[in-house]
């Protein structure tokens, strides 16, 4: 477990999303095997402890020394050890695992898995094995779309294993198409959804984040500063417990996250013609967004020349979303509200559930140093249907969602 000094490194409390758990990296022989030791050392920076497992002819590609050092673990390489002889490594590790993460892995290792040959360490331990598995394949584009390959990938596929599929782009070959590891990104989200309780399997989410931009002119609009962190955070967290998400944004300069669908919007009209379309269909709403509350009565249609010493902006109210999805609430449908406030605020966070009755407000105070905008951490206030209110720490946003994505199963139980 990593100390709580560890996860407040700096006075700024991060999240270890694979804290405790023990990963098996197999890495087989492919020329991506030099991008694995990088990725193995940002799984362990995650809080993950790995233990390296190298085929024969993954050390032409790269030593075992490199991955020791990396992840400071015993790479284990041979069925047959003699230095401890005592111990059978295919069963001892297969004991330790929480996940097997094939990282590159070899049309050689897929197929051998999805037959069940057991003739080195890798693919024997993969039989003594019985836990979650993630296969990312790398390989020539050509080998990556052979018949063979695919029908294996599809074995593992639906005997429950996730498959970081790989990427288009120049392989190492000298040719272009789909072969290429995927990205870390890509990998990490899968190995993070493949060890997360699915309690969100085959449920409909949809998440709005981010601000609205509202044109004044060609050139200028009215905005906020909102980043859309906590509501992409919400939306990955989603995903990961197995959601099929959807994520209403307004423009932001961080990616959405991997496996989430993304409609793009501009202005809060926009927003509210994609989330009642949206909503129809949804289970659960988080509304994190930051909706403009007015924009400009009119847009002009050339930039607005600097001419007198004031210019006078009038703004109308926008369309309550929030308001508008309570009075059409489907039967069961779990509604989250979000709100930022500068001060005073669980008198008018109560204040909001009373007008509002969403079954969970996130509340937080924006003016809080480490709180709200365009930072990595929130500290935020959770009231429930009957006004309790729950108050976090300083946390990570990714560690603010998964309390708030806990606080929204628990719901649907
Ligand atoms: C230079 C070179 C690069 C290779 N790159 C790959 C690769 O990226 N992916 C792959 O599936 N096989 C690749 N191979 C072929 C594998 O190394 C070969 O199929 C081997 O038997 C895999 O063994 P393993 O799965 O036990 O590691 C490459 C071979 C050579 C000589």
């Amino acid at each position: 477990m990593l100390s709580d000094n560890k996860k407040i490194a700096s006075g700024v409390p991060s999240y270890f999303p694979l804290e405790g758990r023990t990963i098996i990296l197999g890495v087989s022989g492919g020329i991506a095997a030099y991008k694995a030791a990088g990725y193995a050392r940002e799984l362990g920076r995650l809080g993950a402890r790995i233990i390296p497992v190298m085929t024969r002819n993954a050390e032409n590609f790269i030593t075992p020394l490199t991955f020791a050092a990396l992840t400071g673990e015993k790479v284990h390489t041979r069925t047959f050890d003699m230095e401890d002889a005592h111990e059978i490594p295919h069963i001892s590790l297969a004991r330790e695992a929480d996940l097997m993460l094939f990282m590159p892995a070899t049309a050689n290792i897929i197929a051998k898995a999805a037959a069940g040959i057991a003739d080195d360490l890798l693919s024997t331990l993969y039989l003594a094995y019985s836990g979650p598995a993630v296969f990312c394949p790398a390989m020539n584009p050509v080998m990556y779309q052979h018949f063979a390959t695919r029908n294996n990938l599809d074995i593992l596929r639906k005997r429950g294993h996730m498959v970081a599929d790989a990427e288009q782009g120049d392989t190492a070959c000298g040719e272009r198409g789909p072969g290429r590891l995927a990205s870390w990104e890509h990998i990490r989200e899968t190995v993070i959804r493949s060890l997360t309780l699915q309690n969100l399997q085959g449920m409909k989410v949809l998440v709005t984040a981010g601000p609205t931009r509202e044109r004044v002119d060609p050139v200028r609009f009215v905005s906020n500063r909102s980043s859309g962190r906590m509501g992409y955070a919400v939306a990955a967290e989603a995903w990961r417990r197995g959601a099929c998400v959807t994520l209403v944004t307004g423009p932001c300069s961080i990616s959405p996250p991997k496996g989430v669908r993304t409609i793009l919007v501009e202005s809060a009209a926009d927003m509210a013609r994609a989330v009642q379309s949206e909503a129809e269909t949804a289970d659960i709403v988080i509304m994190a967004a930051a909706v403009a509350d007015y924009t400009p009565e009119s847009v002009q249609e050339t930039k607005i020349k600097k001419s007198s010493e004031q210019l006078v902006l009038v703004l109308k109210r926008t369309h309550d979303i929030l308001a508008g999805l309570l009075q059409n609430r489907r039967q069961g449908q779990v509604i989250v509200g979000f709100c930022a406030e500068t001060g005073n605020l669980k008198e008018r966070a109560l204040e909001k559930i009373r007008k509002k009755p969403v079954d969970l407000l996130v509340a937080n105070d924006v003016s809080e140093p480490g709180s709200g905008f365009d930072v990595e951490t929130n500290r935020v206030l959770l009231l429930d249907r009957d006004h309790n209110v729950q108050r976090l720490p300083l946390l990570a946003k990714e560690e603010v969602a998964v309390r708030i994505v806990d606080r929204v199963s628990a719901l649907l139980d």
